[in-house]
């Protein structure tokens, strides 16, 4: 875990609601896809909790929905500006439980942390398909990056204005021939594809957080194994273990 100093090149409107950050500052804490950072803003006692999307040596990328204060605070900041951003958090998706073929889920800005593992995936030689789900076509983010990784994309919405109409468990049968299920997105929609999805997999939870660094233990989930800490022993769980 590391505290440093980011500078904004980027911020920008890329669907409903959603905002890409790119900033450049020190990304040597980050140790792989589907971990976390905690972002420092002005007038706030809490950090708050973004995906890392993407990263490399020098770049950071972040993917967030204004929902209140601090991202709405966020979406106003401009190219120059900097944050003070604790990186290196928690333990992420790991690329080499799939053998072959990976299954990839997002549900709306969930989506986030899954474009660096299909980056990773794909760079490890493996095929990747990508259910992508969202309420309408305004908040459909990402599909276009994950094709040009070489993904076959799925977009389902629920009111249909695109792609697959309905949710992410709908266009399953049409989709087979893979090992392992990575998905990040909200929990009820996590719940149904677990129970659908037959083969061992990865999820990454979400739950309110205090310091992001495992000692407040305010951010705790039911597992096979006891009570862990999302922000510390996650926020990517086995899908066997969650209790839902
Ligand atoms: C591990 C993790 C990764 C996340 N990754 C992303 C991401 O990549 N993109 C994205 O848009 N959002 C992500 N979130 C959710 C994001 O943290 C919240 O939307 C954000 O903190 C809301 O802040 P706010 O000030 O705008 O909202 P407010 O409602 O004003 O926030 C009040 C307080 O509640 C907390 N809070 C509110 N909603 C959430 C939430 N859903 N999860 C956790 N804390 C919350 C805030 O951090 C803050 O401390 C993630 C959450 C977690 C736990
Ligand atoms: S947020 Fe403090 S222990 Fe997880």
């Amino acid at each position: 875990m590391q505290e440093s100093s980011f500078t904004i090149k980027s911020n920008g409107k890329i669907a409903l609601n959603t905002f890409r950050m790119i900033l450049e500052g020190d990304t040597s804490a980050i140790s792989g896809s589907g971990q976390f950072v905690q972002i420092e803003l002005p007038g706030k006692f809490l950090r708050r909790p973004i995906s890392v999307c993407d990263y490399d040596a020098g770049s950071l990328t972040l993917i967030y929905k204004v929902v209140g204060e601090g991202t709405a605070l966020m979406s106003r900041m401009a190219e120059g500006e900097t944050l003070t951003i604790l990186t290196g958090l928690g333990h992420g998706f790991d690329a080499d439980k799939c053998k072959g073929k990976a299954l990839l889920v997002g549900g709306g800005v969930g989506t986030a942390p899954l474009y660096r593992l299909a980056r990773e995936l794909r760079s490890k030689g493996k095929e990747v398909t990508v259910i992508l789900g969202f309420n309408c076509k305004d908040e459909v983010m990402l599909e276009e990056e994950f094709k040009s990784l070489g993904a076959e994309v799925t977009v389902t919405t629920a009111d249909g204005s695109v792609g697959v109409k309905g949710f992410v468990t709908d266009p399953l049968g049409n989709v087979g021939g893979y090992d392992y299920l990575y998905t990040c997105g909200p929990k009820v929609m996590m719940k149904a594809l677990c129970r659908k999805v037959t083969v061992p997999g990865e999820l990454s939870m979400e739950e309110r957080m205090g310091c992001g660094f495992g000692i407040c233990y305010g951010c705790t989930c039911n597992t096979s194994s006891g009570t862990r800490r999302v922000c510390k022993d996650g926020p990517v769980f086995k899908k066997e273990e969650i209790i839902w």
